[in-house]
């Protein structure tokens, strides 16, 4: 269908064309990081790039880069350090090497890129990845290109669809995006300036991708956003959708027999998606569901628009509806003003959770959020403590949470060959790695075990 846009424009033909040309992309930051490198390998692949492991071959370096701390965004200058000397090398061999920056960084600093780090050609935003073949045309024809509008035109109609066998060749699980960008301006946030304003892809988008993820033999998709949850849209009756009425559509399609969902913001989660929870047992028992912050005063100066008991709250509501549901987190310890007193109040609300898994950070002051403005930024080796404090309770909270698996029976999604021999790995439900015994089943089977021990973030089982 969409392929047709990219093959309608003849690549400008160089003598070396006949060689096949090869495009290295390394992913930086969060899942829709990694489904957006995917779909840009896609795109790239209909102009003749085969992808590659080895980035010394490749003509087409690509970074898709993350902006969301410091040191994440910094990463991107010393590995485009190192990809000034393999550009020079490839020269000498008389090898054209064209260098790329997408995704966030590329968003938030544009042209700056360029200006820091001559090597790079081209620079394109997450919103114009339907570009990126004529950009990369361009930037072999000599041109350093800026690719960083907020494009009116809808890229994911403009992207080409994915293929089969490229759907094949990836595995059983995949990411779905159906939401991008966000409006709700937390203070220490530069999603809402890398990824626009709140958009959701139309219903039947999302179905017919999810329907050729099924076909390729895709068992589990995982729909992303950066506010998931805030996905709406009109359903084929004409009555407007959320994510719930989304997901009792979903669970239709062929082939697919799990679906997830992440990240979530507590505004967002409305009776229909709790309901869905309670009545689709596809969709898996686990919801990632960040609060940052325990302190009421904290919340309140990161612009999170809840209480830490609206919280709390919430997921007795999801609790209710499924008691099996594992909850996941994310934490920031360190905002400007955060005292010991709100520090141990984040926490408690660990305490009264009770996470199966968490991500938490020490703050990072972004250029251009109202964060970074803050007075009383909190000295570096308190934010050190603070981290080193939660991370430990979340560590037990973690384990305790794999001990409480040992005697379950559960289904498991098969995935990979073990590393063991006679070993394959598969997913539970929460998501934990399953070694499983390989005469259990096949990739893309769901298996029934019972687990017997954990291993570190791992479970192993036997076959029921
Ligand atoms: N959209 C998601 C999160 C996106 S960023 C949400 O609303 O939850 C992923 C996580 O990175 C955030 O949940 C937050 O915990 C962390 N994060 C974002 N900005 C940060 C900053 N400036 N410093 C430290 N951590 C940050
Ligand atoms: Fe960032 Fe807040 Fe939006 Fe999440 S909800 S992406 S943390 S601004
Ligand atoms: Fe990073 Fe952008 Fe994702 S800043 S976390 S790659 S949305």
């Amino acid at each position: 269908m969409n392929d047709t846009i990219a093959r309608d424009e003849p690549a400008a033909a160089p003598a070396s064309s006949a060689q096949p040309k090869k495009v290295f992309v390394k992913t930086y930051g969060c899942q829709m990081n990694v489904y957006d490198s995917q779909r840009m390998a896609d795109a790239l692949a209909a102009e003749g790039y085969s992808p590659t492991d080895a980035i010394e071959d490749a003509d087409l370096v690509l970074l898709n880069t993350c902006h969301i701390r410091e040191k994440a965004a910094e990463k991107v200058y010393s590995e485009l350090g190192r990809i000034r000397k393999l550009k020079a090398e490839r020269g000498e061999r008389g090898r054209e090497t064209i260098v790329g920056v997408a995704g966030c960084v590329a968003q938030a600093e544009g042209d700056e890129i360029i200006r820091r780090a001559p090597v790079v050609d081209l620079v394109i935003g997450p919103q114009t990845y339907h570009r990126l073949p004529q950009a990369v045309r361009k930037a072999r024809a000599g041109e350093k290109v800026v690719e960083t509008d907020y494009a009116i035109e809808d890229k994911f109609e403009r992207l080409p669809a994915l293929r089969k066998a490229e759907v094949r060749s990836r595995g059983v699980t995949a990411f779905l995006t159906v939401q991008e960008g966000c409006d709700k301006f937390c203070t220490f946030c530069v999603v809402p300036y890398t990824r626009g304003s709140e958009t959701s892809r139309p219903v039947a988008q999302i179905l017919a991708e999810a329907q050729r993820l099924g076909e390729a033999g895709v068992r589990e998709v995982t729909l992303l956003g950066q506010n998931v949850n805030a996905w709406h849209g009109e359903g084929p009756d004409g009555s407007e959708w959320g994510l719930g009425q989304l997901l009792f559509r979903l669970v239709e399609v062929p082939g697919i027999a799990r679906l997830r969902y992440t990240t979530s913001h507590p505004r967002d989660m409305d009776d229909a998606l709790i309901a869905a929870h309670r009545d689709l047992p596809a969709l898996m028992p686990y919801l990632h569901l960040p609060v940052q912050a325990g302190s009421d005063r904290i919340l309140k100066a990161m612009n999170r628009r809840h209480t830490a008991d609206d919280y709390l709250r919430l997921i007795e509501r999801i609790r209710a509806a499924n008691p099996d549901i594992a909850m996941s987190g994310d934490f920031i310890v360190g905002f400007p003003g955060e005292t010991d007193a709100d520090f141990e109040a984040t926490m408690r609300l660990v305490r009264e959770v009770g996470y199966a898994q968490a991500f938490s950070f020490k703050y990072s002051p972004r250029p251009g959020t109202p964060g970074a403005e803050m007075p009383l930024h909190v000295a570096e080796h308190v934010k050190d403590g603070r981290l080193q404090a939660l991370q430990a309770l979340l560590g037990e909270q973690q384990a305790a949470f794999l001990k409480s698996r040992v005697g379950l029976t559960m289904d498991v999604l098969i995935e990979k060959p073990g590393r063991q021999p006679g070993q394959i790995v598969g997913r539970s439900p929460w998501l934990q790695p399953v070694i499983v015994d390989e005469k259990a089943g096949e990739i893309g089977d769901i298996v029934r075990v019972r687990i017997t021990k954990t291993g570190h973030a791992s479970l192993f089982s036997e076959p029921v």
